[in-house]
């Protein structure tokens, strides 16, 4: 399978990538992102680095490099803790936008397709889809509109898939705080954690063998992260 792997460079895009190019089922990796992204692994044939400077107009050499995906699993997003330096419309735009326009881009870019594409979007465990649903802890929080802005894009994506006439399946995925074992564990009341080999590998396994459901909580992709290592 060809998989793209949106924001390649990051935390969890870095650990995506590592496995992903282990895993005999994928192919083909292409990964995504505003910089060059290192090879990893010893097979480096299937990894295509792919450097974007426009993630709302795609060049053609990107538009190329993107052609017949099978999957995509998308991180690109500002993060809470860089919501500080970045101006909240850009944060918008990085965290929602990019993610709307990869897969309307992605399915575009489809040819002759065996299935439908797998899209995958990381939103977190406190973005919300309507206000109603906010937690009292963030309905004066300064991270209420972030929370309802990354909701925004849950939305977005899976009405994308499911006016796509089954041309298109999207995932939400909404972890909790993503640690890595032998560090300090991250602590947020009312915020659950999960290791990142476990969240990547859960992620992966939804993108090569399907869907279990379209919105994977914390707990969901740690049970499937956890069989998927077990296996391995
Ligand atoms: N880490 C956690 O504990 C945690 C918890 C819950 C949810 N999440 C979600 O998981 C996803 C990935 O998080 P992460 O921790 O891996 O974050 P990260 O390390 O900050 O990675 C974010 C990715 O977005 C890219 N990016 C940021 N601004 C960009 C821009 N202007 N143009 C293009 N790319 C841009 C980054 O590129 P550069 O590498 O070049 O900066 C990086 O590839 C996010 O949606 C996040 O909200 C994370």
């Amino acid at each position: 399978m060809k998989l793209v792997i949106g924001g390649s460079s990051g935390f969890l895009g870095t650990e995506l990538t590592r496995q992903a190019l282990l895993n005999p089922a994928v192919t083909s990796v292409v990964a995504l992102s505003r910089r060059e992204t290192p090879d990893i692994a010893s097979d480096s044939s299937k990894l295509h680095s792919v450097v974007c400077d426009d993630f709302e107009n795609y060049s053609d050499s990107v538009k190329a490099a993107l052609e017949n995906a099978d999957a995509c699993i998308w991180t690109i997003a500002v993060t809470p803790s860089k919501l500080q330096i970045v101006p909240y419309e850009e944060a918008c735009k990085i965290s929602r936008d990019y993610a709307v326009k990869a897969i309307q881009a992605l399915a575009e870019l489809r040819k002759d397709p065996k299935g439908p594409l797998r899209f995958i979007y990381i939103s977190g465990h406190m973005s919300f889809r309507s206000p109603g649903e906010l937690p009292e802890i963030l309905k004066t929080h300064g991270l209420r509109d972030y929370a309802l802005m990354r909701g925004d894009a849950e939305v977005q994506i899976l009405k994308y898939a499911e006016q796509s006439n089954g041309a298109v399946e999207s995932c939400v995925a909404k972890p909790g705080l993503i640690d890595v074992p032998g560090q300090e564990r991250k602590s947020i009341p009312g915020v659950p954690n999960i290791y990142l080999s476990e969240a990547a590998a859960g992620l992966l396994d939804q993108a090569i063998n399907g869907f279990e459901k379209d919105t994977l909580g914390n707990d969901d992709m740690a049970r499937i992260g956890q069989k998927a290592l077990a296996k391995q």
